[in-house]
């Protein structure tokens, strides 16, 4: 007879996903795992967020959603077939998962019981901790958003980004200056630049009045992020949820720990590796430039003086160049806007990476993943570039990775009442 898996094999994750597009979530499949090589923790049922909006035939009876129920919530599996068990029918809200041989039911479902009185016992575990539709609620926000903006998308993606590299994805790139906080809003690579804090507060007004102190604003840029990527004609995917905020901001973190785009492709490269993230993560991620604008500042210097050489910059098709020298004149406006991705600048597809493969990368740091000579990124560029649908399958992958880094879970940290400031 075969053996229940351990515990810790068997429990699917409370980072639940909040969308059951991506098909029924398999028995033992740990969608947002924290590595433990990489210093990450597990994170516990009481901060799982909730995922009955979950369409998919298996939860579509689950009767409730509050983490008391969940005890028998079970996926058994028998021979390959999932039936239904316990009283309260499949639940992927923090639901166990488990594999069983033929056995008597009675001792079963006492053995079942057991397990999931233990993974359900502690007492922050009763708490509830669901918020019913909440990506529903995100992307109506978004929709909504989207028809006085189109690139708020594009700045929501990049919040997250900006959010994650700065201590992990914990929220804090959205506490404003206070006693005790200096806000990573006045840090370089943000100042005047990071834009879409109104409607992460929308998101979040809107959250709270349905499920008070249960989403995180680092949730909330986490599935911001999907919603907007996947709006803009991208992949969509099972978000990872149940990260905590953090009560502290740290701005010389923002400026030490995100790449600037003069930099070299070893320095982006090895701030991506302090991350845990790969080549691969680092080309898929900057694939996210398939949509949004950047400012003539960011990348003027490659139009008239690469690198103070007093040429351009030579890895930049001409007739591109050209074409930008028109936006950006020289002792033009510095914050005068283009397009990332001058071929399908709002469409979130795989013309970026096309682009890199005729030499319109935008920013330096775009092209210098294509233009490197010997440098692994560019055979992936290539991969990219010739099929979108292995972009799409890295992106999604290398989102999840990053949106797992160092998240507060447990006691730490907090959810905020108010994106801005601490509670
Ligand atoms: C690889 C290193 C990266 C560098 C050096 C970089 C740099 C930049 C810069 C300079 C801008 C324009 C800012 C401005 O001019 O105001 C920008 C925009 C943007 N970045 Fe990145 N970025 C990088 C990676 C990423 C990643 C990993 C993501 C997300 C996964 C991302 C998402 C975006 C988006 C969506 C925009 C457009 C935002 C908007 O329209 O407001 N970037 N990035």
């Amino acid at each position: 007879m075969e053996k229940l898996r351990p515990l810790d094999e068997d429990i699917s994750p409370c980072l639940c996903p909040v969308d059951g597009r991506h098909g029924t979530p398999s028995a033992g499949r740990k969608t947002g795992e924290m590595s433990p090589s990489s210093g990450r923790s597990s994170v516990s049922p009481s901060n799982c967020v909730s995922a009955p909006s979950i369409k998919t035939r298996e939860c579509a009876s689950v009767p409730g959603t509050e983490i008391q129920h969940v005890s028998f919530f079970f996926v058994l599996q028998l021979e390959g077939k999932k039936e239904r068990g316990g009283s309260g029918g499949l639940n992927k809200l923090c639901g166990v998962s488990l594999k069983y041989k033929p056995s008597k039911g009675n001792r079963l479902c006492q053995g079942l019981r057991k397990i999931c009185n233990r993974v359900y016992s502690s007492s922050s575990a009763q708490k509830s901790t669901s918020c019913p539709n909440v990506s529903i609620v995100v992307r109506k926000i978004l929709e909504q958003a989207q028809q006085n903006d189109v690139r708020i998308g594009a700045k929501l993606v990049r919040l997250h980004f900006h959010d994650c590299f700065v201590d992990g994805c914990d929220g804090s790139i959205l506490l404003d200056n206070a006693d005790g906080i200096q806000s990573e809003k006045d840090a370089l690579p943000n100042i005047n630049s990071a834009a879409g804090f109104d409607v992460v507060d929308d998101i979040k007004t809107a959250l709270e009045n349905v499920c008070p102190g249960v989403v995180s604003c680092a949730d909330i840029l986490a599935l911001a992020s999907q919603i907007s990527v996947t709006l803009g004609g991208g992949p969509s995917w099972e978000v990872p949820l149940g990260r905590r905020d953090s009560r502290t901001a740290n701005p010389a973190g923002a400026n030490s720990d995100l790449p600037g785009p003069f930099e070299s492709l070893s320095n982006v490269t090895s701030k991506f590796d302090n991350k845990g993230l790969d080549s691969t993560d680092l080309v898929a991620l900057s694939g996210a430039h398939t949509f949004g604008r950047a400012k003539c500042s960011s990348f003027s210097p490659r139009l008239y003086s690469f690198s103070n050489t007093g040429n351009p910059d030579p890895s930049m098709d001409p007739a591109y160049r050209d074409t930008l020298r028109q936006t950006c004149p020289q002792g033009g406006n510095a914050d005068t806007l283009a397009n990332l991705d001058p071929s399908s600048p709002d469409g979130f597809d795989n013309d970026y990476f096309t682009n890199l493969q005729s030499n319109r990368g935008l920013l330096q740091t775009d092209q210098e993943l294509f233009s490197t000579s010997g440098a692994d990124t560019v055979a992936i560029v290539n991969r990219f570039g010739n099929s979108q649908s292995e972009f799409f399958d890295a992106f999604v992958q290398s989102m999840i990775k990053m949106g797992n880094i160092s998240p507060l879970t447990g006691n730490n940290g907090e959810i905020r009442a108010d994106c801005k400031r601490v509670n």
